[in-house]
């Protein structure tokens, strides 16, 4: 903990990598303020924490302006990991995507500027980028975003810019690849692969030739980044990727959480078309899906010295072993 730092404020702290991020600072020593509005989140990721003297939990809206206000009063940084981040929302109702992901920022950048804190880490995204020109992708490649939420992502990192100049707001973008670990939500490849496999004991099913890569980091190695980002506290306004630095083609990840289920099953490949519904496994194929997504972490390893340090595979058993103690929280709706 620095001496400069003592009260941050983590909005969308009972979601999966925010949850994460509230561990890590509160067993630092952080008085820790958590706002979540509990649309995605839930406080089962959270109520552990709730019973510490540090950590204080407060239900409200970053549209919330008012609840804003009040929770910001003598913070120090805020971490703003809340966030719209289904697809399927972002492609069918793009005001939605734009309203939370845009506006919500602005309006904790607004509070911020008001109560006289200055210092954001924020939840940037590796959809910022879209398919690859060149990979392994680095800060500097284009950004073309597939998809709303990707454009609302990097509409935010302007909005840092722009708070950064007109108001010395100093920011950190961290652009996560796919993060993983427990408490993941329901609905992405690697939950639904683990899920036939280990929950339903059936094989794995690949939407297309399982050649499509992934770049997958683990979600306690995200939490370390925004740590150590906010200790080290003499950024202006970065951004920098945080992933593995590999990438994982969908076929081997498969392979993967059958190896460490201990079963002995071969994929199975279904063509479903993009924009259509899986007929094995009812989740949705995105529309203009990634062919690929590889990410480079030099410059956050060369600034900060961070690099992950969870294997996919530990990473993979060690999420079997969560949802195999809390089958309950994947017996929902898949997110998409
Ligand atoms: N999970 C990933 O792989 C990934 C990858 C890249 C970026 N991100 C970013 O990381 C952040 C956290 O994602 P996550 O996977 O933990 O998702 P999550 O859904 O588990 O967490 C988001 C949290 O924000 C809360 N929230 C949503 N809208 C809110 C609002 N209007 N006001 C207050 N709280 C609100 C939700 O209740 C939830 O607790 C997001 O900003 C996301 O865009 C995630």
């Amino acid at each position: 903990m620095t001496r400069e730092i003592r009260r941050v404020l983590v909005t969308g702290g009972a979601g999966f990598i925010g949850s994460h991020i509230c561990d890590l600072l509160a067993e630092a020593g952080y008085e820790v303020i958590i706002l979540d509005n509990l649309s995605t989140g839930t406080l089962d990721n959270v109520k552990h924490l709730l019973k510490r003297d540090n950590v204080k939990f407060v239900r409200g809206d970053i549209l919330d302006m008012d609840c804003l206000m009040r929770v910001m009063k003598n913070i120090d940084a805020v971490l703003h990991q809340a966030a719209q981040l289904e697809i399927a929302t972002a492609v069918n109702d793009p005001i939605t995507d734009l309203r939370v992901n845009v506006e919500g920022t602005i309006n904790v950048l607004e509070a911020m500027r008001r109560c006289g804190v200055k210092r954001m880490i924020f939840a940037s995204s590796a959809a910022v980028y879209g398919e690859p020109v060149y990979v392994p992708q680095d800060e500097d490649h284009p950004k073309n975003p597939n998809w709303q939420y990707g454009a609302s992502k990097l509409a935010c990192e302007h909005y840092l810019k722009v708070y950064h100049n007109l108001y010395g707001i100093r920011s950190v973008a961290l652009r996560y690849g796919i993060v993983y670990g427990p408490r993941e939500w329901y609905g992405r490849v690697l939950t639904v692969f683990i899920k036939r496999v280990v929950l339903e004991n059936k094989p794995p099913v690949i939407f297309g030739d399982g050649r499509q890569t992934r770049d997958f980091v683990h979600v306690r190695d995200v939490a370390r980044a925004c740590k150590l980002v906010l200790e080290q506290d003499d950024y202006e306004c970065e951004v920098y990727n945080v992933s593995s630095g590999r990438e994982t083609s969908i076929l081997d990840l498969a392979r993967l959480v059958i190896e460490a289920s201990g079963v002995d099953f071969e994929p199975v490949f279904e063509d479903v078309k993009e924009g259509e519904y899986s007929k094995l496994v009812g989740v949705w194929r995105k529309p203009k899906e990634l062919r690929r997504m590889w990410l480079d972490i030099a410059r956050i390893t060369k600034r900060y010295g961070w690099r992950p340090e969870i294997s996919l595979r530990d990473g993979i058993r060690e999420e079997i072993e969560w949802i195999k103690e809390n089958p309950e929280r994947w017996a929902v709706k898949p997110r998409i």
